[in-house]
């Protein structure tokens, strides 16, 4: 593997979840294969889970790791190809990339969507950029469409907890949110989903669409309360208006996710990336419960992580 951006750079999705399940029953077995080499992982926006599930998994393979939290510590970075740097910004991308190169072997970046623009995070403007700089291997640590490392970690979840007789129904649900959030989260889930055999619905109020190019091939279930029918899994994540972009549409129904509303699902586990905004999102009496993953889910970002670090490192699939 040589870089890792979304669900399309996995040849075998059932395969990389089995790779994942076995380093968990093992996590330090192959604790000298990034001996010598160094994980840089650069963060342009706030982190708790994947910051430290990569560092440890990093940890758990013998690679240094060395964090740049760019956007506080190191100079202004520019963007633009070409521009006269007589503003604010201090250093560009292009020298950023190439010179993060010099000390690392493998490096994350993590950099949300701007949601002013949507032409330049629907075109990954800023992980393109440093991807075409940078000469060492690039892994998304969340981007402004797609957050694969979470993805991973949630496949592995389900998996964790497949029901034994029948294929799953997995329900990825919007949920209420008091600020502007990128469609990141949702998109990766859906672009995941769509390469397992499970039954995948999307449920969300009209205007809160996602990209088509990921959410294609899913069902799209407006009803929320029809769409959790059965459910299995039932995933819950705020995303802004992909169509008017980055904006908090108004929505009048109640989106908040009870375990009243769950009575109809088939005992569903619930899941959801975290950070949550509690009793916003969703509500106490669901992330508190015993069929909720929310954990299992953060824990499973280091096998995640030290999976996709381990394939890089070997510069294998
Ligand atoms: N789920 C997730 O990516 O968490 P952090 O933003 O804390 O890394």
């Amino acid at each position: 593997m040589k870089r890792f951006f979304s669900a399309d750079d996995v040849t075998d999705l059932d395969a990389l979840v089995q790779d994942a399940i076995d380093i968990k029953k093992s996590p330090l077995l192959k604790s000298d294969i990034g001996k010598g080499k160094t994980l840089g992982l650069v963060f342009l926006n706030s982190s708790l889970r994947t910051r430290l599930s990569t560092q440890k998994a990093a940890q758990n393979l013998g690679l240094n790791t060395i964090v740049l939290n760019a956007a506080q510590e190191a100079w202004t970075w520019e963007f633009e190809e070409g521009a006269i740097m007589n503003g604010s910004t201090v250093e560009h991308i292009k020298d950023a990339a190439n010179v993060l190169s010099q000390y690392c072997d493998i490096i994350g970046l993590r950099c949300f969507a701007g949601l002013t623009n949507k032409e330049e995070d629907v075109s990954e403007k800023i992980f393109s950029l440093f991807e075409k700089y940078a000469s060492v291997p690039v892994i998304s640590l969340e981007s402004a469409t797609l957050h694969p490392l979470q993805s991973l970690a949630d496949c592995i979840t389900i998996a964790e907890h497949l029901p034994y007789d029948k294929k799953p129904k997995v329900v990825l649900t919007w949920a209420p949110h008091i600020k502007s959030i990128p469609q990141a989260v949702g998109n990766s889930f859906a672009q995941w989903m769509n390469k397992t055999d499970f039954e995948f619905v999307i449920t969300h109020p009209k205007g809160y669409e996602l990209d088509t190019q990921f959410s294609q091939k899913a069902t799209i279930e407006h009803n929320q309360q029809k769409a959790l029918q059965d459910a299995d899994f039932v995933y819950v994540k705020n995303w802004s208006s992909f169509e008017d972009y980055g904006q908090v549409v108004p929505v009048n129904e109640d989106w908040l996710l009870t375990n009243e509303k769950l009575e109809v699902t088939n005992n569903a586990k619930i899941m959801h990336c975290l950070p949550v905004r509690r009793n916003v999102e969703v509500s106490d009496e669901v992330l508190d419960s015993e069929n909720s993953l929310i954990y299992e889910q953060a824990n499973n970002r280091t096998f995640a992580a030290q999976v996709i670090l381990e394939k890089i490192v070997k510069g294998n699939e």
